[in-house]
């Protein structure tokens, strides 16, 4: 049942806020403890954390890498699945091991998990289907509670992903000491206003269908993004190619001048991540030599960052402030419906791409 939406992916973007607040409220008690099922996670007894995962759902471990090392100051290494498995990658003691799959049935993320059966401290998984094999096989399981998910689109199960993702780094920067306790009641607070700043993003599908009425036209898009950003502009160069069928590549913003800057003319829209943050400055600087070489930016940002940087863009988006922290969260919602439009205007099957499956259960 679409509930009245066109697709399920547009029904599933919508329902982002409610299913965040579902998330939250399974993991955030009313006093804003974290709490986690069972015996929990002891991060004073763990070294580093290996997240491993593929598609979508390894660019959540890509983006969770920024907190569990800024926040908790615990080292992670992420690997998407069907590499870390064949690479036969020493573990150290002291190992988290941590799964993510909207699914649970991914082959290679099982076939990943059974190899650091025995070899790491704890086997954790992050999934939507909790009786699926890769909760079953895991010694801690955190669902998600993104329900049911349709469209092979992943959408309402990443920012979901990210949101418990988040609170297991905030628990581990607790356990380990290393936030202040007014530094864990702002990341609390900021996680309680998730869901009415996600509402409001949803707020300017229309600018955003202006935007991609325009990408429609384009043959390839570059996405840029710096620091937290860097994973969301993969997710949303991903979710582009997969519903749309237009060849996007995302590259951190730094690594413009290392060669993809020769891609740029006035034929190659570049979508631009860039809240008004710490490392606002520094995008923009790239997103000018974009912009000096004809290239037509699609700037994302929120009202500060459009009022310093907006002049001579193709077009913007503007979206509500956030705390630096959750940006990747919130910036999930422009590059769904960026994707989600620019498929709509192509008339392409934005619930069923061609030669994908929503769960890939074979190699
Ligand atoms: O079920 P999983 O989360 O393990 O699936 C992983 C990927 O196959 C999945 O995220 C895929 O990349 C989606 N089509 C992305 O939208």
């Amino acid at each position: 049942d679409k509930a009245g939406h066109k697709h399920f992916m547009a029904k599933e973007i919508a329902e982002q806020p409610g299913v965040i607040g579902q998330a939250l409220s399974h993991y955030m008690s009313d006093t804003g403890e974290i709490l986690l099922p069972g015996e929990g996670v002891d991060f004073t007894q763990i070294d580093r954390i290996t997240m491993v995962a593929c598609g979508t759902a390894a660019y959540a471990c890509l983006t969770a890498k920024y907190w569990f090392e800024q926040i908790a100051r615990i080292p992670v290494e992420v690997d998407v699945a069907s590499e870390f498995r064949y690479r036969e990658p020493p573990i150290p003691g002291r190992t988290l091991a941590l799964f993510v799959s909207q699914s649970g049935e991914t082959a290679d993320t099982l076939a990943a998990l059974r190899y650091c059966e025995g070899k790491a401290q704890t086997i954790l998984s992050v999934v939507n289907v909790p009786e699926s094999s890769i909760a079953r096989e895991s010694d801690l399981t955190l669902p998600i509670y993104a329900g049911v998910e349709v469209g092979v689109a992943s959408t309402k199960a990443f920012t979901c992903q990210l949101t418990v993702l988040f609170m297991l780094a905030l628990k581990a920067a607790q356990q380990r000491g290393a936030l202040s306790d007014e530094a864990f009641a702002d990341h609390v607070s900021a996680l309680r206003g998730l869901p009415s700043v996600i509402n409001a993003a949803l707020e300017k599908n229309g600018e955003i269908r202006d935007a991609a009425q325009k990408l429609s036209h384009a043959q390839d898009v570059l996405f840029l993004g710096r620091g937290r950003m860097f994973p969301m502009a993969h997710e949303a160069a991903l979710k582009l190619k997969e519903i749309s069928y237009i060849h996007a590549e995302a590259y951190a913003s730094g690594e413009l001048k290392h060669g993809p800057i020769a891609l740029i003319d006035e034929n190659m829209p570049v979508v631009v991540l860039a809240p008004y943050d710490t490392l606002f400055d520094k995008t923009v600087s790239n997103m000018q030599e974009v912009m000096a070489r004809k290239g037509k930016v699609i700037l994302i940002s929120d009202s500060e960052g459009l009022a310093e940087a907006s002049e001579g863009v193709w077009a913007t988006i503007e979206m509500p402030r956030i705390s630096e922290a959750l940006g990747p969260i919130l910036y999930a919602i422009p590059s769904q419906l960026l994707a989600y439009h620019t498929a709509v205007a192509k008339g392409t099957d934005v619930d069923q791409p061609r030669n994908l499956a929503k769960s890939v259960t074979v190699e």
